[in-house]
């Protein structure tokens, strides 16, 4: 097959802006991360001023971790794979440019307004009013850009990878608009259009389906393009992705009521939340498998690809994040995980172990494309990061089941005459040597970014302009 040059090139430089920015708002995120887990043992960090307590912070991080480090790995990474599964040129620059300054000034937004109070005190959906709504036009933009895109296709089939980026844009959409229904009554106050149970159920289904769309399905997307592109080999079955992608997004979207558990949520929705969890296993397992066994034939490559290493530890973590969800969500287990460490164990497998490790691992496939070279300046720092995150990630999650079925079990524990055997503060105790190995594990994990920002440094400036350039070249008959 000849391999022919478009007289149309990619548009790299919003791929490009967006693969930089994923390491700098992932250093500051965890970097928050670590602070505030450095709260958690030394409370004298909270320095007693408002803006520095851990309240306003924890959602600072939240936000900078999910929107601003996850979202930019997802924008990146969706431009990237859209041009070059379509062949085409992104349909518009200038909206791509309005996405990216659109979505920074957001960040921005976040890290004025957070810690100075403003919040709508809705977990993942903290920002008031006037930010949530210039985070909706920007995300209509990318929509438009991104399913515009596909419409001026040179391809005839629209890559899988595809699928799982438009049902997360289109899905994001709808959970930010619905849920963010509220009225204004002055510039950074407003009250939501929900009440009492109702206003929870929202809440939750936007909630649970954030990390279902936002940090699930878009980062399928992402897997389904770079594991098969960094083993060179075919995804393992197109057939098992068409039935992965049906499945997840039908079941998903059913699930919320799994955090409601033994409230004044009806009980058959809470039921029914448990139920559609517990199938939820199947396509996630689907999906885990499909990645994995892309690598048959490949596994020798593990030896000595530390990308490769990223992307496939981070499909293990996502099949035991994903094996250990539907367990939290059955009610009896809820019953002693609900309110501990353990959900924020949970949390961080799925958060560090899969969404930041596959995106550290596309990052790396991308920017030697994107800038014009042939590889990173440094395999071996590449290989110190993998050990730094995965050490760190084992560290946290250890650390927080721990705490976290200790603290379960500390608060039920019952004397005889009915009184509790633990006062509170004991049991906050007993989880302190946790919290300093949770910390450490992040401080692992955050300086295995440090080490990326080098790398990636060093390789951007020993591009080439005009190499560079090259690359931005369509090539119209070959691999994408
Ligand atoms: C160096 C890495 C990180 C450290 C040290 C860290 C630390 C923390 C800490 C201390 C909390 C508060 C826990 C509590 O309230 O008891 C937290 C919450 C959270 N973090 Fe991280 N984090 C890191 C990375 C990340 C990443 C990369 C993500 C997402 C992609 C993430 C997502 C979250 C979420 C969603 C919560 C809220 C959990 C909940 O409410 O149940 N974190 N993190
Ligand atoms: C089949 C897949 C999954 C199921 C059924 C599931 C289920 C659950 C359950 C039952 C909880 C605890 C709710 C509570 O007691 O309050 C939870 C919390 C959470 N999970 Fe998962 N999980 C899954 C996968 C994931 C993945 C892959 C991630 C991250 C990428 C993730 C992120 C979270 C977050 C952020 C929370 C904390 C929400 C909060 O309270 O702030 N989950 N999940």
């Amino acid at each position: 097959m000849s391999t022919a040059i478009s007289p149309t090139a990619y548009n790299y430089k919003v791929v490009r802006q967006f693969a930089i920015m994923t390491v700098v708002w992932g250093i500051l995120g965890m970097g928050l991360g670590v602070f505030i887990a450095s709260q958690l043992v030394w409370p004298e960090l909270n320095f007693g001023l408002p803006w520095t307590t851990f309240g306003r912070l924890r959602p600072l991080h939240t936000n900078l971790v999910i929107f601003a480090f996850g979202g930019c790995a997802l924008f990146a990474t969706s431009y990237y794979v859209v041009q070059r599964t379509c062949q085409t040129r992104l349909i518009s620059d200038s909206l791509a440019a309005f996405h990216f300054w659109g979505w920074q000034a957001v960040i921005i937004g976040a890290i004025v307004t957070l810690p100075l109070g403003y919040t709508t005190t809705k977990e993942y959906a903290e920002l008031e009013w006037p930010l949530a709504i210039l985070m909706a036009i920007v995300w209509v933009v990318y929509g438009l850009v991104f399913f515009g895109t596909i419409v001026k296709r040179k391809t005839k089939h629209i890559y899988v990878g595809n699928w799982f980026y438009g049902a997360f844009i289109v899905v994001t959409a709808m959970l930010h608009i619905v849920n963010h229904m509220s009225l204004p009554v002055s510039l950074f106050k407003s009250y939501s259009a929900y009440a009492g149970a109702t206003d929870a159920m929202i809440q939750w289904w936007y909630g649970h389906n954030a990390v279902g769309f936002f940090l699930t399905t878009g980062f399928l997307g992402m897997m389904y393009y770079f594991v098969p592109k960094q083993a060179e080999r075919p995804i393992y079955s197109y057939r098992l992705s068409i039935v992965h992608f049906w499945a997840l997004i039908t079941l998903y979207i059913w699930a919320g009521p799994h955090h409601l558990h033994y409230t004044a949520l009806p009980d058959w929705a809470q039921s029914l939340g448990m139920a559609m969890s517990i199938i939820l296993l199947a396509p996630s397992w689907g999906g885990m498998i499909n990645g994995m066994m892309t690598l048959s034939g490949a596994w020798h490559k593990l030896r000595t690809d530390p990308i490769l290493r990223f992307l496939v530890v981070s499909l293990a973590f996502y099949g035991m994040s994903t094996f250990e969800g539907p367990m939290m969500a059955i009610k009896t287990v809820n019953s002693l995980s609900h309110y501990t460490d353990w959900t924020i164990g949970h949390v961080h497998a799925g958060a560090l172990g899969w969404v930041a490790m596959i995106s550290i691992g596309a990052i790396y496939h991308m920017i030697p494309k994107l800038f014009g070279r042939a590889q990173m300046h440094s395999i071996g720092l590449i290989n110190t990061h993998f050990w730094l995150a995965t050490i760190g990630t084992v560290l946290y999650i250890a650390s927080m089941w721990v705490n976290g079925i200790t603290q379960g079990l500390m608060w039920r524990a019952i004397n005889d005459d009915g009184t509790l055997t633990y006062s509170f503060v004991e049991a906050l105790q007993a989880s302190h040597p946790g919290y300093i190995v949770r910390a450490l594990g992040g401080a692992f994990f955050a300086s295995g970014m440090l080490f990326m920002a080098y790398n990636v440094w060093r390789t951007v400036r020993a591009s080439n302009p005009a190499e560079a350039k090259a690359a931005e070249q369509i090539a119209v008959v070959g691999a994408h």
